[in-house]
């Protein structure tokens, strides 16, 4: 039988019960690394709204790997902490909550985008960025921070990090641990010549960039566990044809290793890496047939994501084996209960959140 929207999807032990993620959106508002209200109520009310999986927001493994000082952050226990009793609730509604680990390399230190998102500079509370080369993101605002190529002993440590932050992932109660490896933060910052000059190990050829990355998938399934999957972000493309960079032909090359790495669903989107990338459509579904290239590529789960705002485009997505999971960012934001309205459109018989039930007939 063909799957549907509405369809569960089983990865490991874990059963997803519908096709449709809330995609993971910083929402600048944590304290020091500290979850707020904030994020009770809004990762709540898109479990409350029926959505198979709720993502919270790329979560910084060290301070450091921070894009803004209001990003969530899990690099201690207590920061860890605050995150529970969201994923009590989120787990009460019936989906699964999952937690994006990342690093924000050499485009960390920015201020909230309310606050202009310019770089911040050291003496005003910025940071120094780590990143594989000593090249700093050219801001479009002009200025930039600087930014230290990882030493060995740098790997060593963020590898480390990531490991520890999937650890109090995991003791926090969520259910899967998405790498963020796309958008020109630090891992993809790896993948792509475009930030990647180092002439060690991890530098030069394609095996060599993806080096890192993988031993941080590799890192984090060790701690994992078994029975719950890893999710992992890609930038398909950096959108930059002109000149050395991160393809589609790299993204369907790479799929299959971190596969083996030990990544369960490959989440696909596309671009960050620069800000001359030339983003030729953004219309609906624009990312989907990047998707589905890297479906082709391997046997994990594909997750699409890009301009997918309607019920009848994410169930059609997934009648067409085009993905597995539709990932759906700024439609959440407008509508917390797209899941649910999604249900009603499709015909389908949902349970509703018994204090709504008297809200579900129009
Ligand atoms: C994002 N996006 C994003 N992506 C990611 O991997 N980690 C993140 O923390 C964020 N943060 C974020 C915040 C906000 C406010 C927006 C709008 C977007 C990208 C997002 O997850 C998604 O990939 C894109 O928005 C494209 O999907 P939609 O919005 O067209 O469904």
């Amino acid at each position: 039988m063909t799957d549907s929207l509405f369809t569960p999807l089983r990865l490991r032990g874990t059963e997803i019960p519908n096709r449709v993620m809330v995609s993971p959106m910083c929402q600048y508002s944590a304290e020091d690394g500290f979850a707020t209200e904030w994020h009770r109520v809004h990762l709540g009310s898109r479990a409350v709204g029926g959505a198979g999986v709720v993502m919270a927001e790329a979560t910084a493994v060290s301070p450091t790997g921070r894009i803004s000082p209001g990003d969530l952050g899990i690099w201690s226990a207590d920061r860890a902490d605050a995150l529970s009793n969201t994923v009590e609730f989120v787990r009460e509604q019936g989906a699964i909550p999952g937690i994006q680990l990342a690093h924000a390399g050499r485009k960390a230190s920015v201020e909230r985008p309310w606050d202009g998102g310019g770089p911040i500079p050291e003496e005003a509370g910025g940071w120094e960025t780590l990143a594989p080369s000593a090249n700093p993101y050219p801001h479009p605002e002009g200025d930039t921070v600087p930014t230290r190529a990882m030493t060995r002993d740098d790997l060593d440590r963020v590898t480390a990090q990531f490991r520890l932050a999937a650890e109090r992932a995991r003791d926090a109660g969520f259910g899967i641990a998405e790498i963020h490896l796309a958008h020109g933060y630090l891992l993809h910052e790896f993948l792509s010549p475009v930030t990647n000059d180092r002439d060690d190990e991890y530098g030069g050829s394609f095996e060599n960039r993806a080096r890192f990355p993988l031993e941080v998938v590799e890192a984090v399934r060790e701690v994992w566990p078994d029975d719950q999957p890893v999710f992992a972000r890609i930038s398909a493309t950096d959108w930059l044809p002109d000149r050395p960079s991160w393809d589609l032909d790299d993204s369907a090359r790479l799929a299959p290793l971190l596969a083996e790495a030990g990544a369960d669903l490959i989440d696909v989107s596309s671009g960050g890496i620069h800000p001359d990338q030339r983003v030729p459509e953004s219309g609906p579904g624009y990312q989907v047939p990047y998707a589905e290239r890297v479906n082709e590529a391997t046997d994990a789960a594909v997750g699409a994501v890009g301009g997918i705002t309607t019920a009848e485009q994410a169930d059609q997505l997934i009648r067409n084996g085009r993905a597995d999971l539709a990932v759906v960012g700024r439609e959440h934001l407008r509508n917390p209960y797209f899941t649910l309205e999604a249900a009603h459109e499709l015909g389908v018989d949902v349970d509703w959140p018994k204090q709504y039930e008297r809200g579900r007939f129009r």
